[in-house]
């Protein structure tokens, strides 16, 4: 893998308009009955840009040629305040033409070892494979402060290694069981974007960007055969030195 692609922007909504003219334009060179394939993080970073993807849509969109996937989901039922698809329906799929077939939620309502089984073969059932893996179109992962991404925390990256698809995961501070795909997914991917915003979010990405052997999930995201690009707003960069740039 190249070294990641890191594109700075002096805001949120700056950001915020690139990742949407980015999607635009892969979705319209989606040949017609060919799908793109895109696995969604949850947590508050992609409010923003669903929010702006929202309010600039106006029905130009071919949204048919789009399937939505969940990178992860928290045990939680959708109408939860928690719910990573409830707060992506609020803030994107009410607002856009996408019909309901095209929308692979997981099920947090559900046993989560049942659901991590359920789930995987619903990837698997919808998502072309390469390398004997799913091989998603675009995966958007957040960074939480810890360096995890997806439901993939320090101490776990075992899940890197791992042979599923999706993987039942426990949030280590507060126990919530999370299902989320897995690190030989994630790595499978044509194109992996961290988005990642605020300045509190400064140091985690100076150490995953600036220090090769953090052994944090989110160091571990090297897409074998994809692209890796990270679009982080100035506070988020603020702490990298300019030769990582
Ligand atoms: C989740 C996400 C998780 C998130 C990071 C960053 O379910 O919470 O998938 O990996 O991307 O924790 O969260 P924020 O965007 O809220 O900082």
């Amino acid at each position: 893998m190249d070294n990641p692609e890191i594109i700075v922007f002096p805001t949120i909504d700056k950001l915020a308009e690139y990742a949407a003219g980015l999607l635009n334009t892969v979705i319209a060179e989606t040949a017609d009955g060919e799908y793109l394939t895109i696995a969604l993080s949850g947590g508050s970073t992609p409010k923003r840009i669903f929010n702006y993807i929202s309010s600039h849509d106006k029905g130009k969109t071919d949204w048919e040629k789009v399937r939505f996937f969940w990178v992860d989901e928290r045990c939680v039922p959708p109408d939860d305040d928690e719910s990573n698809y409830k707060m992506t329906r609020l803030r994107l799929l009410e607002n856009i033409a996408i019909p309901e077939q095209n929308i692979f939620r997981i099920h947090g309502e559900a046993d989560p070892e049942k659901e991590a089984i359920c789930y995987s073969n619903i990837i698997g059932g919808n998502v072309p494979f390469e390398n004997n893996l799913p091989r998603f179109d675009l995966i958007i992962l957040g960074l939480g402060e810890d360096g995890h991404t997806a439901s993939i925390f320090p101490g776990n990256t075992v899940m890197f290694q791992s042979a599923k698809i999706c993987e039942v995961a426990t949030h280590p501070q507060s126990g919530q069981k999370r299902i989320s795909i897995t690190g030989p997914v994630i790595n499978n991917a044509r194109e992996v974007f961290f988005i990642v915003t605020g300045p509190n979010k400064a140091d985690i990405v100076a150490r995953i960007l600036q220090d090769s052997n953090t052994g944090l999930p989110a160091s571990l995201v090297k897409p074998a055969n994809g692209k890796l690009t990270w679009l982080l707003d100035a506070d988020a960069a603020g702490k990298l030195k300019s030769g990582s740039l």
